[in-house]
């Protein structure tokens, strides 16, 4: 095991209201995890904290080994470490250019904007086509292939979405699954917040199961796949 990324006993929550009661898990290099868990289980509030846009009120967050847990969301954006919100909140009067270019003006980027983006085009020809066209305009699965798009602009190391299939239609869904996946054939590192939980567990190697502020399930994603518990309440079997 190779972690990237620790969460240490990491405990948050909004003003007096703890939301998380003490969140470890370990993500190897170059592996897809998935986290599932029903509303209100403190998924994106796990996000947020390994982010730093939270504070956390206990426990460390660690990359590559070092104690990042204090550093502002941008130094950690620095670092690689790089979070596609849940809504992607893009820039909806600027064009798919200007909102990929946001991404890629990072002290870390910043020297290859130009290839990154040719390497989002290569990836995303849609977005080539319509780099003119203002995001609000775009659909839903080409809003959240912008949101990644801007992502890898920052040269993500670890890159964690938030809900990367809501709203999307089932094709536009499993083309950005697969997309994510030739991604980590690459090196990329993938942490998957997703309702879309029979190709979450197809897709990733490891599976997290969040409820009510704490880790209920962890396992290889085909083991936890097989679990009655998970094929009951997230399956409908
Ligand atoms: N900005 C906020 N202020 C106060 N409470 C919040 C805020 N965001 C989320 N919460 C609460 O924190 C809990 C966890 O929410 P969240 O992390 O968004 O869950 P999930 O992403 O798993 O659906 C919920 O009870 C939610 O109501
Ligand atoms: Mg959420």
């Amino acid at each position: 095991m190779d972690p990237v990324l620790q969460l240490e006993s990491v405990e948050s929550g909004y003003g007096e209201v703890q939301v998380l009661w003490g969140i470890s898990f370990e993500v190897e290099r170059g592996s897809f995890t998935t986290i599932l868990g029903t509303n209100g289980a403190g998924k994106t509030t796990t996000l947020r904290t390994i982010m730093g846009s939270l504070r956390a009120w206990k426990g460390r967050v660690l990359l590559h080994g070092e104690d990042i847990t204090r550093l502002s969301p941008h130094a950690k954006a620095d670092r690689g470490l790089v979070l596609v919100p849940e809504g992607r909140q893009l820039f909806p009067d600027m064009s798919v250019r200007e909102n990929l270019e946001m991404g890629g003006y990072s002290k870390r980027a910043r020297k290859r904007q130009k290839q990154n983006m040719e390497r989002v085009y290569d990836m995303f020809p849609r977005l080539q086509e319509r780099h003119q066209q203002k995001s609000s305009t775009l659909s839903g699965g080409e809003q959240q292939m912008l949101a990644m798009g801007r992502g890898l602009m920052q040269e993500a190391e670890v890159l964690m979405i938030d809900e990367l299939s809501l709203g999307l239609a089932p094709v536009a869904a499993q083309q950005l699954f697969l997309t994510l996946s030739s991604l980590r054939k690459e090196g990329l590192t993938v942490v998957l917040v997703e309702q879309n939980v029979h190709l979450a567990l197809a897709i990733s190697d490891y599976t997290y199961v969040f409820a009510e502020g704490r880790i209920s399930i962890r396992g290889d994603s085909d083991d936890v796949a097989r679990m009655d518990e998970v094929r009951r309440a997230y399956l409908g079997l």
